[in-house]
This record gives structure tokens, C-alpha cells and sequence, in this order.
């Protein structure tokens, strides 16, 4: 069995899994030879006692006989236990008087270890001697040391089982979550993504607008030039005033076009430090159409030394569209020659965190649709209007990094709150 690859397991339980194997395993090791000995030394000895019982009977029964001299019997005495010498399993036999004093051997001297079992011999209820059986515990010994080398190879066997079973399947089910949780950070990514494209389509038709007053603008000062040309050769300054013209415009209507295909890349990059005023002012141009067409004039209150936060610029941006979009959204479209609706964006610095709030005024969030505002898919707004993707992907761009996003809404007003982590300042 090959070693699992236990690289994505914490340690901490790779170390106890491997703990407990090894504890089974020396369990199984010391048990097999430790279990056979303990039972046949109870076996043997039980049987020794039998035997040393009736020959502690006979010899009870002769002692009675010759109360004096049956300590200097030694032929008799050998007589007597003669039968029990005859065993398929040589035993010594001794008979000893009170004193400890050997009245007769009987059999071979048994080879150490040995096990020996001594029963009295009694006198008229008095202890005259005693008999005393020993058998030699080699073949025990021998059999405990042969169950010990199965044991250890049974110990080894175990322990490569019960350490690599259990982190292979752990290793294989972390493998399957890692791989599940890819998936759903890629299906994450990608809503994320279909919705900014949702959102840059709603915008494309801004974007339009914004691209055609550049263009509007080189084409009046290309036109002006070549009238002019036509009229008598055009004196340097002058002529560098219109390139120059032409020149601006060109660069503000890429800059707008850089913008929508930065937005509209595919995200992936790292946490980094990120200036929130740029982030606003990046979702303020995106939405600079909308929010004519709605009448809405975002307030910025940034103050000028706001710390960077860490996160990542686009997906941010993404967050802020969504916010001032819905803004915008529930003012709807206003009338000609309307006071402006305000939208209001605030930062401020507390401990290690930073929070941006959005807030309108344009009537508020019911409170029976206020708990579900953040799930997927839901949406107040007409078919085609609204995916109801918006906020729950903020919920979870926010979350990825780190920070929080809240809602209030009460009296009318609106006020959702990005909380983000602040960039540790370098050097830190
Ligand atoms: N500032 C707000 N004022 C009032 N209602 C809001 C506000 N912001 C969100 N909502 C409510 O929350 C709902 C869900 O918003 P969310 O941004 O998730 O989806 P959406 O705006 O409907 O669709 P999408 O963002 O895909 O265009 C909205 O349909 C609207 O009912
Ligand atoms: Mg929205």
C-alpha cells in the first residue's frame, strides 16, 4: 500500500491518527504473546496444583503412618510418588519435612524458568512438610517468543493499515472538498463576471453618449481647421491650438474606452493596497450617463488623506456601480428641469477599518423585502431590467476580501456600507 499524500491534512491530525495505529499496533504486538502466556501458565499451574494436591494426599496418608521417621523413608516416599513421575511432561518432584529439609527427589531437575507449586502435608491438622512439583516453563517461553515475532509482524501490518487507510480516505474526501470548492469559487467568478457584463451593457448605451462628445469635438476642430486652410495657410500657433484640441478629445474618449475594458476584464488579481477615491471617482465615470438620465448628483465627501484599503480596484468598482446604480434606480427617471436627487458617499477611518457608505434618499427599502435583498436572483425590478445579481455579488466580492457589506434603510433614506480592512502601511 502506497503512503497516502497527507500534504493537504493538518498535521496535528496526521500526528494523531498515526498516534493511535501505533498504540493498536503495539497493542497487538504485546497482547497476541502476552494473552498465550498468561494462559498457559494459568493452565499449567492449575494443572500442577491438581496433581501436587494428590500427591500432597498420599504422602499426608504416610506421614499419619510414621509421624517420626517418614522423613528418613526416602525409598518409600519415591515409591509412593512414583506414579505421578509418569507424565508425557517431565516434572521434579521433592518432598520436604517442616523445616524445609529435602525428605526425597523424584524425576529430573527442571530447566529454568521453571514453575513451581508447593501444597502441605499435614500431620493430625498440623503442617508436617510439604510436596513440591516443578516443571520447566521453557516450551512457554518458546511459544510466547514465536507468538511475539507474529505479533510484531502483525503490529507492522496493522500499523501501515490503520495509519494509511484512514488518511488515504481523508486525503481523498479533502481532495474532492478542495476540488468542489474550486468549482464553486470559478461558478462565483463567473456570475460575478455575467453580471458586470450585464452592467457594462446598461452602460454601453452611456458609454455612446460619453465617446460621442470627444468625437463631436475633433470633428468640429478637424472641420474648423480645414475651413480655415481653405481661407489661406493657417499660422502655427493656431494651427497647434486645433491639433491640440484634437489631441484631448482623442485621449479623453480612449481613456473612457481603457475604463469599460478594464471593468470588463475577467477578475483574478491578488489583494492590494487600493485608493477608495479613485474607486469612486472610477464608478462615477462609468455611471456619468446614468446618472444625467436620472437626475442624480453623487456627492463625494472623501476626505483628500483617506488610507488605501486592501482589496482589489475592478471587483470594488463593480460594488460601487451596483450601489450608486440602485441608487439611481429607486430615484428613477426624473423630469425635465427636476431638482437634483443626491447621492451621497462618506468614508471614515475606524481602527483597522475603513467604511464607505452610499446613501440616498429615494424612499427607502421596505423592510419585508429588506432581508432578501442580498440573495441571488432577486430583484424588484421589470424582466430585463434587473438580473438581482448585483447586490449579492457585492456580498460576496466584499466578503472575499475581507470586509463587510451592511444595509439601513429606514425613514426613506438608504445607506449601505462597504467595510473593508485598510492596507498595512509599508514598513508595518
Ligand atoms: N438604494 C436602494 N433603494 C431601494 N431599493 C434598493 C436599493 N438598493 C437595492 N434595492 C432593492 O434590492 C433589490 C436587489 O438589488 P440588486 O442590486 O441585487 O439587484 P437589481 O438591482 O434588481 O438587479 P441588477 O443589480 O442585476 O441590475 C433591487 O431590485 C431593489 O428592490
Ligand atoms: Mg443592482
Amino acid at each position: 500500500m502506497n503512503s497516502p499524500d497527507t500534504g493537504r491534512i493538518d498535521p496535528r491530525l496526521v500526528r494523531v491518527i498515526t498516534a493511535l495505529a501505533l498504540t493498536v499496533s503495539l497493542l497487538i504486538m504485546v497482547a497476541l504473546p502476552a494473552a498465550y502466556f498468561v494462559a498457559a501458565r494459568v493452565a499449567v499451574t492449575a494443572r500442577l496444583e491438581a496433581r501436587a494436591e494428590s500427591a500432597a494426599a498420599i504422602m499426608t496418608e504416610f506421614v499419619t503412618r510414621n509421624p517420626d521417621h517418614w522423613v528418613f523413608e526416602n525409598a518409600r516416599i519415591r515409591g509412593r510418588l512414583a506414579p505421578f513421575a509418569e507424565a508425557a511432561q517431565p516434572k521434579e518432584w521433592r518432598v520436604l519435612d517442616r523445616a524445609g529439609n529435602v525428605a526425597a527427589t523424584l524425576g529430573p531437575p527442571a530447566a529454568r524458568p521453571a514453575l513451581t507449586v508447593s501444597v502441605p502435608i499435614h500431620d493430625s491438622g498440623v503442617v508436617a512438610g510439604s510436596v513440591q512439583v516443578s516443571r520447566s516453563m521453557q516450551d512457554i517461553v518458546g511459544w510466547t517468543s514465536f507468538l511475539a515475532v507474529i505479533g510484531i509482524a502483525l503490529a507492522g501490518g496493522s500499523f501501515i493499515m490503520l495509519r494509511s487507510l484512514p488518511l488515504r480516505l481523508l486525503a481523498e474526501s479533502m481532495g474532492r472538498l478542495a476540488k468542489a470548492e474550486a468549482m464553486e469559487r470559478e461558478r462565483a467568478a463567473q456570475l460575478a463576471q455575467a453580471s458586470k457584463l450585464a452592467q457594462l451593457g446598461e452602460l454601453a448605451t452611456g458609454m455612446a453618449h460619453e465617446l460621442n462628445q470627444p468625437l463631436t469635438a475633433i470633428t468640429l476642430a478637424a472641420q474648423n481647421a480645414l475651413r480655415q486652410l481653405d481661407r489661406g495657410p493657417l499660422e502655427p500657433p493656431a494651427m497647434a491650438a486645433r491639433l491640440e484640441r484634437i489631441l484631448t478629445m482623442a485621449r479623453r474618449a480612449s481613456t473612457v474606452i481603457d475604463h469599460m475594458r478594464v471593468f470588463g476584464r475577467m477578475g483574478g488579481e491578488a489583494n492590494g493596497p487600493v485608493c477608495i477615491a479613485a474607486v469612486v471617482r472610477g464608478a462615477r465615470d462609468l455611471l456619468a450617463f446614468k446618472l444625467e438620465r436620472h437626475h442624480v448628483r453623487v456627492q463625494d465627501t472623501l476626505a483628500a488623506d483617506l488610507p488605501p484599503v486592501l482589496g482589489q480596484a475592478i471587483p470594488l468598482e463593480q460594488v460601487l456601480v451596483n450601489l450608486i446604480a440602485n441608487a439611481c434606480d429607486a430615484y428613477g427617471e426624473a423630469a425635465e428641469g427636476a431638482a437634483p436627487r443626491l447621492v451621497t458617499i462618506a468614508a471614515a477611518v475606524a481602527g483597522d477599518r475603513l467604511a464607505l457608505t452610499v446613501h440616498d434618499a429615494a424612499g427607502g427599502i421596505p423592510p419585508e423585502i429588506l432581508p432578501r435583498i442580498f440573495a441571488p436572483f432577486f430583484t424588484t425590478k421589470p424582466v430585463g431590467q434587473g438580473t438581482g445579481l448585483g447586490l449579492s455579488i457585492s456580498y460576496g466580492i466584499v466578503n472575499d476580501m475581507g470586509g463587510a457589506l451592511t444595509v439601513q434603510s429606514e425613514g426613506g433614506t438608504t445607506i449601505f456600507t462597504v467595510s473593508l480592512p485598510l492596507a498595512p502601511r509599508p514598513g508595518a
